[in-house]
């Protein structure tokens, strides 16, 4: 399973990238505008400098919802970089979209998923990624995981290339879950990487080993 940072945060997705297990990042207008990030050029120089700090897929997303205005700007962030993965929301434009992008060569990532449906026709459309929202599905009480699941089954009854990108990580469990099911990438915040990491009796094991160690000389 790749694991990929979502944030715009410089700091975070350095430390993420330093600890070698990076595979990409993914942002969104909100992460962007979270970072103080406004007007076109700042947007597409934070882009660029992503891109150099980490050698993997890095989602961009379109501001716009009309087709045209959504080719022009995906475009335009197709040409910052090749790692660069154009984000295009889930609308009938955006299908429309996906399958433009799609016959030119440039990667894309279909997001604000959720549905089975939504799902399918993105990947018939030839999106690269498609990103279920699982925290904002449990926020309303609906099983996030088994939208995972049922994407999963799909994709495997078609052998579809289409790859699921599980968005919307609020916690370690959601990254171990998603690791389970076989979704094919996890964006997380770096919080919810960082507590994989965490168990009480690795922390009192490698205290032992330390005191036992300082015993030895
Ligand atoms: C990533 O691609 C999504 O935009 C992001 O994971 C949404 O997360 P949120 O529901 O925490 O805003």
């Amino acid at each position: 399973m790749k694991f990929f940072i979502d944030t715009a945060n410089l700091a975070q997705i350095k430390e993420a990238q330093e600890l070698g297990i990076l595979d990409g990042v993914t942002t969104n207008p909100s992460l962007m505008a979270k970072e103080g990030i406004s007007g076109k050029e700042a947007i597409l120089n934070r882009y660029k400098t992503i891109c150099e700090i980490v050698d993997g897929d890095i989602s961009a997303e379109v501001l716009s919802t009309s087709y045209d205005e959504m080719i022009k700007e995906g475009e335009e962030l197709a040409a910052i970089h090749p790692n660069i993965v154009v984000k295009i929301p889930m609308i009938k434009d955006g299908i429309k979209a996906l399958k433009y992008f799609s016959n030119k060569g440039i990667k894309t990532n279909c997001t604000l998923i959720f549905s089975a449906g939504q799902a399918l026709l993105a990947a018939k459309a030839g999106a690269n990624y498609v990103s279920p929202f699982l925290g904002r599905l449990d926020d309303i009480s609906v099983d996030g995981m088994n939208l995972i699941e049922e994407i999963r089954i799909i994709f495997d009854n078609y052998m579809f290339d289409t790859e699921i990108l599980a968005a919307s990580i609020r916690s370690p469990m959601h990254i171990i879950n998603c690791a389970k099911i076989g979704a094919d990438v996890v964006t997380s915040p770096l919080p919810s990487i960082l507590n994989l990491l965490n168990h009480p009796l690795t922390d009192k094991g490698l205290e032992q080993f330390v005191a036992d160690a300082k015993k030895m000389g």
